[in-house]
């Protein structure tokens, strides 16, 4: 039977405002450091996402951002929170290391339980959950040896994926979670930027996913974010817009073109908090 949206379940997000961004490093192939950033335009894209997700009923939190740390608004790569459980990001370049404990005190001034990353990994931009699943990406950032090291802290099986293109070096940028209800729970992705082996276990794992084009991919639609209803998602990504309404999702354009010049969309700048 096809995939249909199971339906709208409230999230709880952590986000950090872009004042400091800008492109001053480069470290994957989105980003040139010669080119001109708008933090102001950066700031106003960002407080539209983060507006769009109160619209929708979702709650917002926000991390305090560090002058220095250009990369912080990128908060899906803070940490990975699993049934509350906070597994630190350990990040691969040093110009980002101190996001790591920076994000992981503020879980612990909060009272979560956080627990400090060994093995080098990049939080929800490589450690994603589907269902009772969890889908693990390496390749350029994270380390299998994080895979473990996730599976044995959350208890959940962790299906370790290779990326392939240096374009879309975090599993967020190659395939998003539409749907993780544990009963029918669903992705997207853009099959090229996998191994030929992780496309084989995507296909056996989701037969029905939603196959992303070139198009959607280049204008990073898979690094969208999904209620289970609505599908925050990049305006240029027109064809996965058209098949998330075939499987009735509401697709909501969000332009973060802006801060597309540091590698990333709407997914990078949104930590799932799950309880
Ligand atoms: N400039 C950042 C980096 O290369 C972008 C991170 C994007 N975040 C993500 N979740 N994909 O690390």
């Amino acid at each position: 039977m096809t995939h249909r949206a199971p339906g709208r379940t409230d999230r709880h997000y952590l986000m950090c405002e872009p004042v400091h961004y800008t492109v001053s490093y480069e470290i994957n192939p989105w980003m040139d450091k010669t080119r001109y950033t708008d933090a102001d335009l950066a700031v106003r894209q960002w407080r539209t996402l983060r507006d769009t997700y109160l619209d929708l009923g979702h709650r917002v939190e926000t991390i305090d951002p560090i002058d220095g740390l250009p990369d912080m608004v990128y908060a899906a790569n803070g940490a990975t929170v699993v049934d509350g459980v906070v597994y630190s990001a350990k990040f691969r370049y040093p110009e980002r290391q101190p996001e790591g404990p920076a994000y992981q005190k503020w879980f612990a001034d909060r009272g979560y339980v956080t627990h400090t990353a060994a093995q080098t990994n990049e939080g929800e931009g490589d450690i994603l959950v589907v269902g009772d699943l969890i889908l693990a990406g390496t390749g350029f950032r994270t380390e299998r040896s994080a895979h473990a090291e996730a599976q044995e802290l959350f208890g959940r099986p962790v299906i370790s994926l290779e990326l392939v293109d240096p374009h879309y070096y975090h599993l967020d940028t190659a395939l998003a979670v539409v749907s993780s209800d544990p009963s029918d729970p669903q992705v997207a992705y853009y099959p090229p930027a996998f191994s030929a082996g992780s496309r084989s276990v995507l296909e056996q794992l989701f037969p029905d996913a939603i196959q992303a084009t070139e198009r959607d991919a280049v204008a990073l639609g898979l690094n969208a974010v999904s209620d289970g209803e609505h599908v925050i998602v990049a305006p240029g990504a027109v064809d996965l817009a058209d098949a998330l309404r075939d499987r009735g999702y509401t697709p909501i354009p969000v332009d973060t073109s802006e801060l597309l010049k540091g590698g990333g969309g709407a997914k990078c700048c949104t930590l799932e908090i799950r309880a």
